[in-house]
């Protein structure tokens, strides 16, 4: 199963782990060793990504949650340590992009749902995902942000924000558990090829030209590209990066 063993008996948490971005971060973290809680809210595509984990000889449970429920969450790292018996590294990678709409515009339904889930979410996941990995001896937290965590965007005034809060978060998390023993940072992927994307580039006209002439390196990411850091950073080779955003945008933010 193990390709270099980079998170070799390690037990990681990803969410949103049932496509896209999260489903190639837990192929990828099994492949490398890891024994993996798959969270999110489709149990049927959970476990499609956990099947094919366990063909391959990884160990993978899945596990139902809406990430902005604090119950839910909790309960997710319980029913981590009682599979498992440790918490060693999470990717909090759930998160929505929400209607695209002027900001004076935005429905507020729509921007708490997107706060919700997308802030909220990752604090519910750190505050209890924390104490198990300070229980367990430390750990690695990857929270995803956005390369919009950068700059604006028109339209999507709720997901820009809430991608900055992401980092807030992220650096305030690095600086307090950093010298317990357990390293938070932010990963920010520019444009990838998931359902996310393609959901907005179906409704946009001409949205896919414009990203590919906003991209430096000429093409949009794949989910198994923006998967390679979150292992890296989930694993001991990272052990002095602490509360920083890791850029992976094919150059969109110095252009
Ligand atoms: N695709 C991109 O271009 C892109 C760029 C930058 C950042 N991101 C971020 O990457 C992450 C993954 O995005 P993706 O493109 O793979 O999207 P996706 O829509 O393909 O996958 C998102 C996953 O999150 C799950 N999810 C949504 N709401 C949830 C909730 N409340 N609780 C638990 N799970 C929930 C979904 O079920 C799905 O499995 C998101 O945080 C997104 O904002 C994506």
């Amino acid at each position: 199963m193990s390709d270099t063993g980079l998170l070799r008996g390690k037990v990681v948490i990803v969410t949103g782990a049932g496509k896209g971005i999260g489903a190639a971060a837990a192929r990828l973290c099994a492949s490398e060793g890891a024994n993996l809680v798959l969270a999110g809210t489709t149990l049927q595509s959970l476990e499609v990504v956990a099947q094919e984990i366990r063909r391959a000889g990884g160990r993978a449970e899945c596990f139902r949650v809406d990430v902005s429920d604090a119950d839910a969450t909790s309960a997710m790292v319980v029913f981590c340590l009682e599979h498992f018996g440790q918490l060693d590294g999470a990717f909090n990678n759930a998160g929505i992009d929400g209607p695209l709409a002027p900001t004076a515009d935005y429905p507020e339904a729509d921007f708490d749902r997107v706060m919700d889930v997308n802030v909220k979410g990752v604090w519910n996941c750190m505050r209890f995902q924390i104490p198990a990995m300070l229980a367990s001896g430390g750990g690695a937290i990857v929270n995803c942000a956005s390369s919009l965590s950068e700059v604006g965007q028109y339209n999507m005034a709720a997901y820009c924000a809430s991608k900055a809060a992401v980092l807030g978060l992220t650096r305030t998390a690095g600086l307090e558990y950093g010298p317990r023993g357990i390293r938070v940072n932010a990963l920010s992927p520019g444009v990838t090829e998931t359902s996310m994307m393609k959901d907005q580039m179906a409704i946009v006209e001409g949205l896919r030209d414009s990203l590919l002439q906003a991209e430096p390196i000429g093409r949009l990411a794949q989910p198994e590209e923006i998967a390679q850091p979150v292992a890296w950073l989930l694993s001991d080779r990272s052990s002095y990066a602490v509360g920083a955003n890791f850029v992976v945008d094919g150059g969109y933010l110095v252009k």
